[in-house]
């Protein structure tokens, strides 16, 4: 790997004794369920307004709500215990194949112990929603990002691996997920889940901006031929954590009782392609701003698989044609 670091860091950290959740919030609880009331926001999973699934009835579309907030917790356990906080001990250990500055090192540990608190929180709240409702958190499926970074690295040796692991922390740590940014604000949510992820929306503003610094380090430490193999993961890494998981929300619908065939129309006519393709577009915007200013979009062979992912249109393709000839 080649290139040089350029603008000295600068800690977005300096206040985090007085910001953090960890240190500043008390423990969310759930007392009950208040009547009319819901664990998760209904607008997020268009499954449950259905008119197959409504028919069941309000205590059906509440019990697939409840699953659809348990899959979201298990989500972001995982997340950031087994993908995010491993690349974050390697990153303060200086152990990614990419020189980062001490202060950028240190800093890794604030978003650690942030993950950490994060994993915590997600694990305590399942337990208090599951104590105080009668539905048992039951899906097994792994979400759909474990697969998408398991089929990346399949393809490529193992030495690349952990810049792999830097390109898919800089993705999930720069995208601004549906749940995050808009969960809270739905007041059908009951109160407890709302504050819960309105706090760990907190600590992610200040991630995604040390994320962005630690990309406009990483990416021109980068050769030519590394960065065309890994800058086509970026997309596949946007993709994969913004697409509807549908094998998760057809576990989900199989808890009720329902024809396999309803179920996949109900999937189906939930998640028209367009409409997906312009949600994946708008969530990524960030990201992509990102990714086109630290270069990645430069080369054409990497802009087409932007274009061809449905993340950009013709204008970059054509931009990164131009000046290749
Ligand atoms: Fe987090
Ligand atoms: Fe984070």
């Amino acid at each position: 790997m080649e290139g040089d670091q350029q603008t000295p860091y600068e800690s977005v950290f300096t206040q985090w004794d007085s910001n953090s959740t960890v240190r500043t919030h008390p423990r969310r609880m759930l007392d009950e369920v208040e009547e009319g009331m819901t664990l998760f926001s209904a607008e997020l999973m268009p499954c449950t307004t259905h008119p197959l699934v409504v028919a069941h009835g309000l205590d059906a579309v509440n019990e697939l709500l409840t699953r659809r907030l348990y899959t979201y917790l298990d989500f972001t356990m995982i997340l950031e215990q087994q993908y995010i906080n491993p690349t974050l001990i390697r990153i303060s250990e200086n152990r990614t194949g990419v020189r980062f500055s001490e202060g950028m090192r240190r800093d890794a540990h604030f978003i650690y112990c942030d993950e950490a608190y994060h994993a915590l929180n997600a694990v305590d709240l399942k337990h208090q929603v599951e104590a105080c409702t009668a539905t048992r958190s039951s899906i097994t499926a792994r979400p759909a990002f474990t697969a998408t970074l398991r089929l990346a690295k399949r393809r490529l040796p193992r030495s690349i691996w952990p810049a792999v692991d830097l390109c898919f922390a800089i993705v999930s740590e720069t995208l601004i997920s549906g749940v995050l940014s808009s969960l809270p604000r739905d007041s059908t949510v009951v109160t407890a889940v709302r504050e819960s992820i309105a706090d760990h929306a907190v600590d992610e503003r200040k991630h995604h901006a040390y994320f962005s610094r630690l990309a406009e380090r990483f990416w021109p430490q980068l050769n030519s031929s590394e960065q065309r193999t890994l800058g086509p993961l970026f997309a596949d890494f946007i993709v994969g954590f913004l697409r509807p998981d549908l094998t998760a929300y057809r576990q989900i619908l199989h808890t009720m009782a329902l024809q396999e065939t309803d179920a996949e129309q109900i999937l189906a006519e939930s998640h028209p392609p367009a409409e997906t393709t312009a949600d994946i577009r708008r969530a990524a915007r960030a990201t992509v701003k990102l990714l086109e200013r630290i270069g990645v979009l430069r080369d054409p062979f990497v802009a087409d698989y932007f274009h061809r992912s449905g993340l950009i249109d013709d204008a970059v393709v054509n931009a990164a044609a131009s000046r290749e000839h």
